[in-house]
């Protein structure tokens, strides 16, 4: 019979601490390449093509591959781990060159700032081989097995594109919960558009369904490109362990993807939410503001910006010249009328938002760069803010303390037309979709 004395365990447990620090660098560091290499003809896994795909035994989940060449030829694997239950991985990867497969130890980078759930964000990591020039790759948790049974993924971003098809991306991380906040989201995209952003990326979880119209106009126009992101048919969010609220639908898989998506199609790619706006204080634009905050920092890649929280049930009593009557027709918060901000609470965690050069980052968070290879600029309050304006804190702030701010009202006049200009659109379509005529009748009634 095995026995365990006191004394043994003496040994035993600093032996298995150095195993467990052993292993836990065997995950976290990048094994020496050592490839593994298959007879030829043998690759022909089926190629998926959804946002999110789940291996064996649902404990990890891929969303998409990118090729990474900044230190070496590597593959980047987008995904959600269970960071409790990981297990080691392979690239199998599909040389284009021969048809051959190559096989790699991953390493896995688990992103630190993951919340209460036991998911997160995470990097598969494999070395490239050499002379292989491999197009596909599948993630397996073992270096053997049948390869026609294993999802392959495209490897992306490994014919960066210049020059640049968008000077500004948007990434606005996942839409849920139903999101029908309509004009709030439609005056945030004008203004976005005013400062330069040229795409914005949504990745779709739910929305009401006049908010999926909205969301359909901006795509015809080009604006917008929705993702899918069907999470919860994947993730049981009704068990105890995935606290959603805190995990926020994979909102930091979500802008890692975005990032390497958009890392030779876009030359800065900003990073901020739904109901926030990166406002500049002094330029018309974001080109204008970064290009004058590069020329006296050359090295910077990466803007960080402070927060500035506009209560949604603090209105403005003066300025009701925004008080427009057509924009009462249409669900969600008028910003316009928002121009009162809680003054900084230096104890709570605020929300910073980012304007990013994609290339200088490996790895993000929605507050900051995680992994980068440039320098962070905070930028200062007068020149650039983050405006957000959203529903109020459990707290409320006393009136007296809060500070007028009218950052927002220099885009009012421009906003409104442009506003106005897509509920138009929006209603002439839905009128014409369901031919139901009221819209049209209070618009004419309104133009009158
Ligand atoms: C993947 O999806 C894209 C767009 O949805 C489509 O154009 C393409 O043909 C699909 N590829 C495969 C292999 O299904
Ligand atoms: C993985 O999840 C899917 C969908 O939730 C389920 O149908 C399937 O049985 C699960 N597989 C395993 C091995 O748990
Ligand atoms: C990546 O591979 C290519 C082609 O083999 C090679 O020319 C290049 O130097 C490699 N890049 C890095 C960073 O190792
Ligand atoms: C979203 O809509 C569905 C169906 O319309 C409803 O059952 C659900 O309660 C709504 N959820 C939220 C969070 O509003
Ligand atoms: C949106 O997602 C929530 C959370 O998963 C769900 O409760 C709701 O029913 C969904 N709404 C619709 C319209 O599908
Ligand atoms: C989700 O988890 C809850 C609690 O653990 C469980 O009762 C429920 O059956 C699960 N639902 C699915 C679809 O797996």
């Amino acid at each position: 019979m095995l026995r365990c004395r006191k004394r043994d365990l003496w040994i035993a447990v600093p032996f298995l601490i150095m195993l467990y620090v052993q292993v836990h660098n065997w995950i976290t560091q990048l094994p020496p390449p050592a490839p593994l290499e298959l007879p030829t003809d043998r690759c022909k896994f089926k190629i998926v093509n959804d946002t999110i795909t789940a291996l064996k035994y649902n404990k990890t989940f891929i969303i998409s591959s990118y090729h990474d060449n900044r230190e070496q030829n590597l593959t980047r694997v987008i995904a959600i781990v269970d960071y409790k239950k990981v297990e080691d991985l392979y690239c199998w990867f599909c040389c284009s060159l021969d048809g051959r497969i190559s096989i790699q130890r991953a390493a896995i980078a688990i992103h630190p700032d993951r919340v209460g759930s036991i998911l997160g964000a995470a990097e598969i990591v494999c070395l490239e081989p050499q002379i292989c020039y491999p197009k596909y790759v599948a993630i397996h948790s073992s270096p053997k097995g049948q390869a026609e049974e294993l999802p392959r993924f495209e490897i992306q971003n490994r014919l960066p594109q210049f020059p640049f098809s968008a000077e500004f991306t948007l990434c606005l991380s996942v839409m849920s919960g139903n999101y029908s906040n309509v004009l709030q989201f439609i005056q945030s995209m004008e203004i976005y558009k005013i400062l330069g952003a040229q795409k914005v990326v949504i990745y779709l979880h739910n929305c009401s369904q006049l908010m999926e119209q909205v969301l359909n106009l901006y795509v015809a126009e080009g604006t917008v490109d929705v993702i899918p992101w069907p999470i919860v048919s994947y993730i049981n969010f009704s068990s105890f362990w995935y606290s959603h609220k805190d995990w926020l639908y994979g909102k930091a898989t979500v802008l890692n993807d975005c990032i390497y998506r958009n890392m030779y199609r876009s030359k800065y790619v900003v990073l901020n939410d739904i109901d926030e706006i990166i406002l500049p204080i002094q330029h018309p634009s974001w080109g204008k503001m970064i290009s004058s905050l590069v020329e006296r920092n050359p090295e910077a890649g990466i803007f960080v910006f402070e927060n500035n929280f506009f209560p949604q049930n603090v209105f403005s009593s003066i300025d009701d010249e925004f008080d427009i009557s057509l924009w009462k027709t249409v669900p969600g918060t008028n910003i316009l009328q928002h121009i009162y901000k809680e003054p900084s609470k230096l104890w709570l965690r605020n929300p910073r938002r980012m304007i990013v050069n994609p290339r200088k980052v490996v790895q993000t968070s929605s507050s900051y760069i995680l992994r980068g290879y440039s320098r962070t600029l905070e930028v200062p309050r007068d020149i650039g803010i983050l405006y957000n304006c959203r529903g109020h804190h459990k707290e409320e702030t006393p009136d007296r303390y809060l500070i007028r701010d009218t950052a927002i009202l220099r885009f009012g006049k421009s906003l409104v037309n442009k506003v106005n200009e897509v509920l138009v659109k929006l209603f002439v379509e839905k009128s014409v979709k369901t031919g139901w005529n009221t819209y049209l009748e209070r618009f004419a009634r309104i133009l009158k």
